[in-house]
């Protein structure tokens, strides 16, 4: 029977703090207590000192993902290799639908690309396109396969959007069977006109990918979706929230009792406009969409993220090359003489945990117990992973991160495990650094030494999804 102490920690979930010993047994939490004494079989592992906190979920990444002509950099194996080193231990990739297929047949390409997986995976299902057929596959992903929760796009005309009739259509089969949707929220048609309109003008450089998807257009989106899951009595989670616009109608949502949910990501709460007068091509590295937004925006998200009318922090992780390093496909450069060109999307698996206890516990904006029900714990509660996963309990799995609060470091892409050859946070000096994860009990990571394998990752078939207020 393999067996794991750790020895000594402090133990922080979502509602505890307090120090004593864990023993994980055939990688579940089988004992918490203190001065446990165990055989000369278990592996022990000292956490003295070290804040002892269940293994991060990350909700939202992009791995191995067609996106238009673009495709994300990261394999199943170097973006969960990355996202262990984090400190994340589970994580949430999107299959997609391609148009004229089943659902079906996205979730079995994707557990063919997935099956590499070195941390535990689950799956949402981005739905394309709306048939009566597809329709009908959402009741077998939900009660088959474990795939609990689905993604529409409000945005990207021609690739990703569907209309409202779509989106409602999805809503109600979601309910059926205990779905959450979770939706890309921005005015796709309106984007497109100014899109189209600053690339006639010469307006071409990458800060007028920012300056053509105002914040007004994200509050519409949401606005009007939170009316259509209102009607669909559905519970609705929004993606990559970065606008106090949006956030004013999430949040008079859930002042009426209506299963309105949204996540932000670190970009939004740590990083500001100003990444776009960077000089030449170099802003392009901040294209992702929604783009980084002013400084009031992310006041706003902050207090959101304290009154709980945000409820998680996700990487939305989705990760194309500055340079030509894997080939054009993969990288920002084919967007060198049109933003509108530049693959949308930037990296942050492996850097979430550090950067939001640096910028958030740290300077005080975050208790440790928020911070941790942020990262791990409300995620695996809205995704249908609760207990299992985001909380150390007796019967949880042993996903468990040891987390040193007071070494300081500096971020560097260079030094990463991603394949990505930047960083967002590049250069920032952060105190608070994953030490050892352990995965079901086995320890993956140890410093800087790499000890979980690849394919050891296992499919989470997930349960019905809550609803958090
Ligand atoms: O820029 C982004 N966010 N790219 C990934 C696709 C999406 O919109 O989530
Ligand atoms: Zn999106
Ligand atoms: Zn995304």
């Amino acid at each position: 029977m393999a067996a794991t102490l750790i020895k000594n920690g402090r133990i922080v979930t979502a509602v505890d703090d307090y120090i004593a010993d864990i023993l994980a047994e055939d990688g579940r939490i089988r004992t918490i207590g203190r001065d446990l004494q165990v055989g000369a079989h278990v592996e022990i592992h000292d956490a003295s000192g070290l804040l002892v906190m269940p293994g991060g979920v990350d909700v939202h990444t992009h791995l191995d993902w067609e996106f238009g002509v673009s495709k994300t950099v990261d394999s199943f194996v170097s973006g969960t290799t990355a996202a262990a080193f984090g400190g994340t231990t589970t994580l949430i990739d999107f299959a997609n639908q391609t148009r004229g297929q089943s659902p079906l047949a996205g979730i079995e390409d994707w557990h063919g690309r997935a099956k590499t997986a070195c941390i535990d995976v689950g799956a949402h299902m981005i739905m394309l396109d709306v048939t009566d057929q597809a329709l009908a596959d959402m009741k077998i992903l939900m009660a088959r396969e474990g795939v609990t929760s689905f993604k529409l796009f409000t945005a990207y005309p021609g690739v990703l959007q569907v209309d409202d009739g779509a989106i409602f259509k999805t809503m109600r089969m979601a309910g059926t069977g205990g779905g959450m949707v979770c939706v890309h929220a921005e005015n796709g048609g309106v984007i497109d006109v100014l899109v189209k309109e600053a690339v006639a003008a010469g307006r071409t450089g990458p800060k007028y990918h920012a300056l053509t998807r105002p914040t007004i257009m994200e509050g519409e989106a949401t606005h009007r979706v939170i009316c259509i899951a209102e009607l669909a009595e559905v519970p609705v989670y929004f993606v990559h929230l970065s606008a106090q616009e949006a956030l004013k109608s999430v949040s008079e949502a859930r002042d009426r009792g209506i299963p309105v949910h949204a996540e932000t990501c670190p970009h939004y709460l740590f990083l500001g406009p100003e990444e776009y007068d960077r000089p030449g091509f170099e802003s392009a590295k901040y294209v992702m969409t929604p783009p980084i937004r002013g400084r009031e925006h992310q006041q706003a998200l902050w207090r959101g993220l304290k009154n709980s009318d945000l409820q998680v922090i996700s990487t939305d992780h989705c990760p194309f090359c500055f340079s030509d390093k894997f080939g054009l496909k993969v990288s920002k450069q084919q967007g060198k003489d049109d933003f509108s060109k530049i693959p949308n999307g930037a990296p942050g698996l492996e850097t979430r945990l550090p950067v939001v206890f640096d910028g958030g516990v740290r300077k005080q904006k975050l208790s440790l117990n928020r911070f941790v029900d942020l990262m791990s714990t409300t995620p695996a509660k809205l995704f249908g992973l609760f207990p299992k996963k985001g909380t150390i309990a007796v019967g949880s799995d042993a996903d468990i991160v040891l987390f040193d609060p007071e070494e300081k470091w500096t971020v560097r892409a260079a030094e990463h495990h991603s394949r990505i050859d930047y960083s967002l946070f590049e250069g920032r000096e952060l105190t608070g650094r994953v030490r050892k994860v352990f995965l079901r009990g086995q320890c993956i990571v140890d410093g800087q030494k790499w000890l979980g394998r690849e394919g050891m990752g296992q499919f989470q078939k997930r349960g019905a999804s809550g609803t958090v207020f």
